[in-house]
């Protein structure tokens, strides 16, 4: 059999397989590319970006659990005009999809960093309204259909590329947030990010934590992820990114099934820095091995 078809479509954007790093598990890809062929991925979604540059949670900001790790590194990041300036122009040497994952405390944050990358090639922006571990911003927008609508519609407004919104699972019902923002005007959505939870040292009678909570990510929240990105596909006719917990080639599948067009990977990236490369070969094997030419074979046909 020939090579199959695995370039997909994301608001417009051309993506030449559904692979994608997912926000703060691949930095600027700078040490990844020591492991890999960045080339070969189909996307890459760089680290939350805010206004001014930020230090994040004190440490310690990760804990292992069974299935997946906590964290609550907090947007640690050197903002965005370092960004611009630094890592955007060696990261557009690479033939991959550049998604920026950008975070702020007040609408008109979110805005300003919209407008500042709106003069460079960056394909998508991701609006990063479901960080769990800050104190402003993050949740206090993306929980409430309310918010979600002004936030994006306010930053659709100040951006020139494709929006995508990247939506929390720590919500009553994540059909009504997705509602909101595809009414704001977003081309995409992306889901999920990590589930608030919290670790216990029973020694110290303490939390792991030095934040106390932190978000949980990786295998144990791959049945939430895909159902809500199945309960959105169903609520919205947008693109989804769908990821949480994607660690090989059929987590990949479930995802595509379910209904995303592109999938992110996260926490598989910290387990193993071929991650990103591994599950794309895997994919394409599943792909080869069941005679599937065209990824769109796969997207959306899960049968009910
Ligand atoms: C260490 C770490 C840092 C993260 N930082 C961000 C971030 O800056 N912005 C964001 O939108 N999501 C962030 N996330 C969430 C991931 O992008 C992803 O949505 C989530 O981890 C679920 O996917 P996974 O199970 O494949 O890791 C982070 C996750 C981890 C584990």
């Amino acid at each position: 059999m020939r090579m199959p078809n695995l370039a997909v479509n994301i608001c417009g954007v051309q993506f030449k397989n559904p692979i994608i790093a997912a926000s703060g598990t691949f930095g600027f890809g700078r040490e990844f590319s020591n492991y890999i062929d960045i080339n070969r991925i189909g996307g890459i979604t760089v680290t939350g970006i805010t206004l001014q540059p930020k230090v994040g949670n004190p440490p310690p900001r990760i804990a292992e659990t069974p299935s997946g790790i906590l964290n609550s590194v907090g947007l640690q990041n050197p903002g965005v005009d370092y960004f611009l300036e630094v890592e955007l122009p060696r990261l557009l040497t690479y033939d991959t999809g550049i998604i920026v994952n950008i975070n702020g405390t007040t609408i008109d944050e979110y805005c300003k960093i919209a407008e500042k990358l709106s003069k460079y090639p960056i394909d998508l922006i991701e609006l990063n309204i479901s960080c769990p571990n800050v104190k402003e911003g993050g949740l206090a927008f993306g929980a409430h259909p309310d918010m979600v609508y002004e936030v994006t519609k306010a930053v659709k407004k100040s951006s020139t590329q494709p929006l995508v919104v990247k939506l929390t699972p720590n919500t009553s019902d994540i059909k009504e947030t997705a509602k909101a923002a595809a009414e704001a005007g977003c081309n995409g959505l992306s889901l999920i990010n990590t589930l608030i939870g919290m670790a216990i040292d029973i020694n110290r009678r303490k939390p792991i934590l030095a934040n106390i909570t932190g978000g949980l990510s990786g295998p144990a929240i791959k049945p939430v992820a895909l159902r809500m990105v199945w309960e959105v596909k169903n609520t919205v006719d947008i693109p989804i990114i769908g990821m949480g917990g994607a660690m090989k080639g059929t987590d990949v599948v479930e995802f595509l099934l379910a209904g995303a067009t592109g999938v992110g990977v996260g926490t598989a990236n910290l387990v193993s820095p071929t991650a990103c490369i591994d599950i794309l070969e895997e994919l394409t094997a599943y792909m080869i091995k069941n005679d599937i030419e065209d990824i769109d074979e796969l997207i959306g046909t899960l049968k009910i």
